[in-house]
């Protein structure tokens, strides 16, 4: 049913090992400008375009380099974007106007088979799913089907698909790395380890780059309650420098962190991956339970702990005042 969606230039939240993303045929104009509405997202803010394999990178790319074509051997289907010049005939409107393209190969078995059979339907092997994360702009990112209906359940059309595949295995956004210079950049850090990306290309990563990422804002990933940072792990000074009663506090840190009196805990993860995991749906019971603020302790810099950093950080900035 998603796959007949999309082919017929309708819609279809489907379920990646990452986060839920929101997809149109990235061929037609018309079903990207509808993905676009739903989300209230800026035109300028460019989508990452789904394939199945790899071989579709000459479909869409162009002088894609060696360790672009290491990367994606490695990590794909996985959570890993790459950013490379477009092809000439790639419209601007999943491009954002931009002369470059970001693609990936996900992971998620169900949405494996809706690009496989969505290849059928076309007859093109190299269809392309354009798909952002299944939230209104700005906000929590989705890794439940629920979460989906929640944000985007007043916007879609009946006969748009929300595609269940259960929870969300990595539950942060992939890692976005531009491969348009002699070395890689990371733009957005994510699922796969920078140190992996570095290890692999045998390359040093920059941070950033002349390429614009316009959807990495410093306030993005936020739920209404205010997030802060404890850096310093004092939870107890955090509580008590909140301004709120503590059981309007809700508190986000790994397991061994315990939980001030009378706050609540949103989530108590045994490691960054399971942090991860649970982050987002964390943020959105934080909302559902009124709460007017969430102390995040992040995890460590290592893996995937730079990705959740990155996404509490962005969360904590978006709730300044
Ligand atoms: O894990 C993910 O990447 C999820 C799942 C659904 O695949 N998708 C996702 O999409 O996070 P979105 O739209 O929420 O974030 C995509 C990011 C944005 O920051 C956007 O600016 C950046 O990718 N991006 C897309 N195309 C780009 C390009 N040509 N150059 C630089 N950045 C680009
Ligand atoms: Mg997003």
């Amino acid at each position: 049913m998603a796959a007949a969606a999309l082919a017929a230039g309708r819609l279809s939240a489907l379920p990646t090992e990452t986060v839920y993303g929101l997809g149109a045929r990235a061929d037609v104009p018309g079903a990207v400008a509808r993905v676009y509405a739903a989300k209230g997202r800026p035109a300028d803010h460019p989508l990452i375009a789904h394939v199945l394999d790899a071989a579709a990178l000459d479909t869409w790319a162009r002088q894609v380099p060696d360790y672009a074509r290491a990367l994606a051997d490695r990590f794909w289907p996985g959570p890993l974007t790459i950013v490379v010049p477009r092809a000439p005939h790639v419209g601007d409107a999943v491009t954002g106007g931009q002369d470059t393209i970001a693609i990936r190969v996900p992971a998620h078995a169900l949405t494996r088979a809706v690009l496989a059979r969505l290849a059928d339907l076309t007859g093109d092997r190299s269809v392309a799913v354009a798909a952002p994360s299944a939230n209104r702009f700005g906000r929590v990112s989705p890794t439940t089907a629920e979460h989906v209906i929640a944000e985007l359940g007043g916007v879609l059309r009946e006969d748009d698909v929300v595609l269940d595949g259960g929870r969300c295995t990595v539950g942060v956004e992939s890692t976005i790395v531009d491969c348009t210079g002699s070395t890689p950049a990371i733009l957005r850090p994510g699922g796969v380890d920078v140190a992996d990306v570095e290890a692999i290309t045998g390359l040093r990563c920059g941070v950033g780059s002349g390429v614009r990422a316009p959807g990495t804002l410093a306030a993005h990933y936020a739920p209404r309650a205010r997030v802060v940072l404890v850096e310093d792990h004092h939870l107890d000074v955090a509580v008590a420098n909140a301004g709120v009663d503590p059981d309007r506090i809700g508190v986000l840190a790994l397991v061994d962190e315990g939980t001030p009196e009378g706050a609540v805990r949103l989530a108590a993860p045994a490691s960054a991956a399971e942090y991860a995991k649970v982050l987002y749906a964390a943020l959105r019971e934080a909302d559902a339970l009124d709460l007017e603020v969430v102390l995040a302790v992040p995890p460590g810099p290592d893996g995937i702990g730079a990705a959740v950093t990155d996404r509490l950080r962005r969360a904590a900035f978006a709730g300044q005042p």
